[in-house]
């Protein structure tokens, strides 16, 4: 931690936020994100009481442990010593890195605390939930428990909380943030009404949610009826009987052209009727669900039972976020006033979604785990899921399946967290709307349900896990570390979604992390790049090659299909040249890429201490046949492999083309090039680049992050690529073996520390191929 890592790696020129696009306009926004100075303090304060104690716990332990090498091997601990070492370690990470908000973990071995993540059954009122009374025993979903609220949060768990609040300090320090946060709310006007374009006023719903949650969360632990009143002015305000006009018109107020504007806004109000039960009046309780039916449910009836229409054209979608936040929005609101409606839609509803959602919602997890459109995505459809089996667990008694139809969903966890690199996510393809409500939250439940206590210990410890959900679906029974057993490396296989995450360490944000992609480029929402054998690596805490994000949602035919002749791939991030992998003839990968895969690793899994370092001889490699993805090639393999125990990157190409060859990665770096070699240089780091063996006429050379003059003009234009220089290897048609070689200048490495690889063709990679 001697450096800064990952601030200020590349002077963003839109300040120091968090690069979340707007939906609507595709540029950055910061509204969230800007306050991360102030959670970084705040976050900072308590946690320095706690590793002074973590220190020296550490120290005791780890002296006594430390013979062994230290993480290598997980130091089996007792229940009651884990339990003590978790008590007195409170919250791991000692802040966040200020630009993508990573935490970041002491450097600290504590056998102890940070043993194999697991649940320890307290059987301890103060310290662990309750059993739900609630055990239906042929539950279903119009049979619903007689107390309130339904959604998530029982009376039974409320009643629990102040007492786990004292004795955790995760809960202690959420439950803190959400009163700030409902705070800075309380003073500002209510949601103000935007049309976003074709994403309409999706925004506007996931604040009202986001509010909702907050106000209702504050007001059931204070009893101030002042967080009611500041609830009923966003309800009021959202069915356009505030002062000013809501909606597009007076009858699809809620956009359901766009359904999940529609869903989360049904959600909004689903939780504040069923948190604030108590204290409506009759009139008011009428009213919210003449609202909710008008606006959100009686819509939601006809998006799933007209046929055909565009309001529902996500009831047959397997593909991603949508069938999950639509059918959620529906659910929760079905079950929020059930019994009270006396309409029959609530019943109706529920018998649809839960059997759409079995249908299709769960699908967007593939055979591995991986979430169906981006890393980015995944939250969305996370979120959505894991609200609707926990809404219908704590109402009806069971998530009738969504839990379990699709027998691989319990992976998209695992998914998560090899996705998420020292530096930030592998961010391929689009990264979606602002998030809002949208949290990894669902970590926390599916943990939970899945028996993934890895799941939670990793998430607790992110920046976006302070909000009400994480309050009732933190199980403060949890302990060890999610780092301890995880494997360095994981390999994703479907056809769909292949791509591997390879690694150093899960605890230190300077770690070493490759991340590459093939895979299909039809299937993904059309969310995704044509970027079959794209790769990000992260060293000493920077992002030295990585992607571009989103183009503008908004653009004429962004999202026109994922045919070859779509025009979303005439925008340069989208198109293959917008991405780090090789260019054939200048043109675009061929959409119906069916790549293979193979791959090997040493197998090693960090250990208990957050200070890890691999044995001799650790590797991981992964080799793609991307010779579908490619018009006018004959043969395309790409190989990556870590070397020199997981501290140099070596990517290799064996190409056979009748067109021109152009290698491409795009990077914030300052680079230099020079013949054969390039130097790359981020803060105070630098990455050095070599192109061994090289062919004849095969060099290193920069151009801009911009579409290529031959390249037809997009409809609008694209968004511009300030800091981002494009490295390119530039040759004419023909048969080539490149090999590049990634050497990052660590600390303490000399220069004879590097080993120069043997050149071994792609076919006879094996783990030991070049030692
Ligand atoms: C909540 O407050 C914390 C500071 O305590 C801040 O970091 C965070 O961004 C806020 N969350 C939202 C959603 O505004
Ligand atoms: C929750 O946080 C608020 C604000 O910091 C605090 O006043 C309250 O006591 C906390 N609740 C519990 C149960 O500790
Ligand atoms: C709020 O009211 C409930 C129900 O009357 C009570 O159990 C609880 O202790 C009260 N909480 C506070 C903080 O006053
Ligand atoms: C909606 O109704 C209000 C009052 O009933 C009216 O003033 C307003 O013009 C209507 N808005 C639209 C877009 O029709
Ligand atoms: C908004 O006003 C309309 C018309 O008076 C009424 O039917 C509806 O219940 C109101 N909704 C809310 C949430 O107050
Ligand atoms: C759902 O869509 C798929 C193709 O996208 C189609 O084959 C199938 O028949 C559709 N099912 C229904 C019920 O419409
Ligand atoms: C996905 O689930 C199926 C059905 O249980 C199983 O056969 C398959 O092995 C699972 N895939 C993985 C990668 O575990
Ligand atoms: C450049 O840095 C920004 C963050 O400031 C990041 O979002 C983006 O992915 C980086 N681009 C590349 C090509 O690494
Ligand atoms: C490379 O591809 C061309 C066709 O484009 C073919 O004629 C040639 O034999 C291939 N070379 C090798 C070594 O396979
Ligand atoms: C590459 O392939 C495309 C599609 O098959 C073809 O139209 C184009 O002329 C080829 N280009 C070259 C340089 O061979």
């Amino acid at each position: 931690m001697s450096e800064t890592p990952f601030k200020n790696a590349h002077p963003s020129p839109y300040g120091s936020g968090d690069p979340y696009y707007s939906e609507s306009t595709g540029f950055l926004t910061s509204t969230r994100q800007r306050k991360s100075a102030s959670s970084w303090i705040k976050f900072g304060v308590p946690v320095l009481i706690v590793v002074v104690v973590a220190a020296v716990v550490g120290g005791v332990v780890g002296s006594r442990h430390h013979s062994s090498t230290a993480g290598t091997q997980s130091t089996k601990a007792s229940a009651s010593s884990v339990a003590s070492a978790k008590n007195a370690i409170g919250i791991y990470p000692t802040g966040t890195n200020s630009q993508y908000m990573m935490p970041l973990y002491p450097s600290t071995t504590n056998s102890a605390a940070f043993a194999s993540p697991t649940f320890i059954d307290q059987s301890n009122s103060v310290t662990t939930w309750p059993t739900d009374s609630f055990q239906p025993s042929n539950p279903s979903p119009t049979s619903v428990r007689t107390d309130r609220p339904r959604l998530i949060a029982p009376a039974y768990k409320w009643a629990a909380l102040p007492n786990l609040i004292k004795n955790d300090i995760y809960m202690s320090s959420w439950n803190d943030t959400i009163f700030g946060n409902a705070t800075d709310w309380y003073s500002e006007p209510v949601v103000q009404y935007f049309m976003d374009g074709d994403s309409g006023i999706l925004d506007n719903s996931r604040q009202m949610k986001e509010r909702v949650k907050a106000f209702s969360y504050v007001y059931r632990l204070t009893n101030d009826t002042k967080w009611v009143d500041r609830v009923w002015s966003e309800l009021q305000n959202a069915a356009g009987n505030g002062t000013q006009p809501f909606g597009p018109n007076n009858n699809t107020r809620w956009n359901p052209a766009h359904f999940l504007d529609t869903a989360e806004m049904t959600a909004a109000y689903a939780i504040a009727y069923d948190w604030l039960y108590d204290q409506w009046l009759p009139d008011q309780k009428s009213s919210i669900i003449f609202t909710m039916l008008e606006y959100g449910m009686g819509p939601g009836v006809t998006a799933l039972t007209d046929d055909p229409l565009y309001w529902g054209w996500w009831k047959n979608n397997t593909q991603g976020n949508w069938n999950c936040v639509c059918n959620n929005g529906l659910t929760m609101g079905a079950l929020a006033i059930l019994g009270d409606d006396t309409s029959g839609t609530a019943e109706q509803l529920l018998g649809l979604t839960v059997p759409n959602a079995n249908a299709n919602c769960v699908d967007a997890v593939t055979s591995d785990g991986t979430w169906t459109e981006t890393a980015n995505y995944w939250y969305f459809g996370t979120t959505g899921h894991a609200e609707m089996a926990a809404s219908l667990m704590s109402a009806a008694g069971s998530d009738f399946g969504l839990l379990t139809t699709n027998a691989n969903f319990s992976m998209t966890g695992m998914f998560h967290m090899y996705v998420t690199s020292p530096g930030t996510l592998f961010d391929w393809g689009d990264h979606g709307p602002n998030k809002y409500s949208t949290t990894a939250n669902a970590m926390l439940f599916y943990a939970d349900q899945y028996t993934k206590p890895q799941y939670m210990l990793f998430q607790r410890d992110q920046h976006d896990v302070a909000e009400p959900w994480a309050m009732f679906w933190y199980n403060p029974e949890v302990a060890g570390a999610f780092w301890d057993g995880m494997p360095l490396d994981h390999f994703f296989d479907d056809g769909l979604d292949q791509w591997a995450s390879m690694r150093s360490s899960f605890t230190d944000e300077t770690a070493l992390a490759v991340a590459v992609k093939a895979g299909k480029l039809q299937g993904h929402q059309t969310h995704n790049d044509l970027d079959a054998g794209d790769f990000i690596i992260d060293a000493m805490g920077h992002r030295w090659a990585g992607e571009l994000g989103s183009g503008d949602y908004r653009s004429m035919g962004y999202f026109s299909s994922d045919d070859q002749d779509s025009q979303r791939w005439l925008y340069y991030r989208k198109r293959t040249e917008g991405q780090n992998t090789i260019l054939v003839g200048a043109q675009n990968q061929d959409v119906t890429a069916a790549p293979t895969v193979q791959h090997g690793s040493t197998g090693e899994s960090q250990g208990s201490s957050t200070v890890y370092t691999v044995p001799s001889g650790s590797t991981a490699y992964w080799v793609a046949d991307l010779t579908s993805a490619y018009f006018n090639v004959t043969s395309f393999k790409r190989g990556v492999r870590l070397l020199n125990d997981r501290k140099q990157v070596l990517i290799q190409d064996e190409i056979n083309a009748s067109a021109s060859v152009m290698w491409r990665m795009h990077t914030n770096a300052t680079v230099a090039t020079s013949g054969t070699t390039a130097t790359l240089t981020l803060g105070d780091q630098t990455m050095q680049i070599s192109l061994l063996n090289a062919p004849a006429g095969a060099s290193f050379t920069t151009m801009d992050a911009e579409r290529l003059a031959t390249d037809p003009a997009p409809p609008e234009p694209d968004q511009p690529n300030p800091g981002v220089t494009v490295l390119t290897i530039q040759l004419d048609a023909g048969q080539y073996t490149l090999e590049v070689l990634f050497n990052p200048q660590w600390s303490g490495m000399a220069a004879s520390d590097f080993v120069t690889p043997p050149s071994v063709p792609l076919d006879s990679w094996s783990l030991t191929s070049h030692n």
